[in-house]
């Protein structure tokens, strides 16, 4: 059987102003692996990451051609609504941004967002912390402790906590810019295995400069140079026997 694609781009291309940033990018995303995108600074990996949740449109006079479909739907058709898409496809920064307020807070404020009318109560608002922090390992170190600051969790932690804030809202994607690059060799080895853990039950996409952690965690890479989506490939074979010796020798760090 065919495995199912979760995201689907056909001649995407994307200008900030008159300079063009994605040329004609044409993927197809699995669903239930880890993807990582690499290739060297600049060459529009957070760019393309951005597309998948139509953030690139906050930042100033971004235009977009072409089609993305998550899950089948064309994200760009009218009838999406922005606040469902970002829903279903969370975020992860390089930097963990935990809001300034209580663990318990920080996980529930999405579902409180998005579930306005069903005015979920305190019980159902507290399953949902025990389920998303026990998922991301959080839940017996931080239990005792649910009304302590995010902010004042050290940086592992946090970032665990970004990943299950996405969690009560059962985002479809999580995609997730650089997450370890804050983070120490221990804490990086902590949030691999989690993502290891969530591959499956979610569909992950990872930009990443670190080589050694696109072939731990991932399944599949696409590298991309110059705004072109240049090969994309399991990560056995991108890593042994590349396509093209571009691709090659930016993974064996000769550029980039
Ligand atoms: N808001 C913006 N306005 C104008 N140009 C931008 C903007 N964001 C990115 N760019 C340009 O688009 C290109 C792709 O940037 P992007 O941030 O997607 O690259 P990247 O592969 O994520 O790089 P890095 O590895 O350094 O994070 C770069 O040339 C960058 O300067
Ligand atoms: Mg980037």
């Amino acid at each position: 059987m065919e495995p199912s694609v979760s995201i689907q781009t056909r001649n995407l291309n994307l200008w900030y102003g008159d300079f063009q940033a994605l040329i004609n990018v044409n993927l197809n995303i699995r669903q239930g692996i880890i993807t990582s995108l690499i290739g060297p600074s600049g060459c529009g990996k957070t760019t393309l990451l951005r597309c998948f949740n139509r953030v690139n449109e906050r930042y100033g006079n971004v235009t977009t051609t072409g089609e993305i479909k998550i899950f089948d739907k064309n994200i760009y058709d009218e009838d999406v609504s922005l606040i469902e898409l970002r829903k279903a496809v969370g975020m992860v920064f390089q930097r963990p941004n935990p809001l300034p307020l209580s663990i318990y807070e920080n996980i529930v404020f999405g579902l409180r967002i998005h579930s306005r009318r069903q005015n979920l109560n305190r019980s159902q608002l507290d399953e949902a912390v025990e389920q998303s922090l026990t998922e991301v390992g959080l839940w017996k170190d931080l239990k005792d402790h649910l009304n302590t600051k995010a902010t004042s969790l050290q940086l592992e932690q946090q970032q665990k906590l970004c990943i299950a804030r996405l969690l009560p809202l059962k985002p479809q994607l999580i995609l997730m810019d650089e997450p370890c690059s804050a983070l120490d060799v221990e804490a990086t080895r902590n949030i691999e295995e989690l993502m290891l853990d969530l591959a499956g039950e979610y569909t992950i996409v990872i930009v990443t400069h670190n080589m050694a952690q696109a072939r731990r965690v991932s399944s599949e890479c696409i590298f991309m140079l110059m705004g072109e989506l240049f090969e994309h490939n399991s990560t056995a074979d991108m890593f042994i026997i590349p396509k093209d010796p571009r691709t090659a020798e930016y993974i064996e760090g000769r550029f980039g």
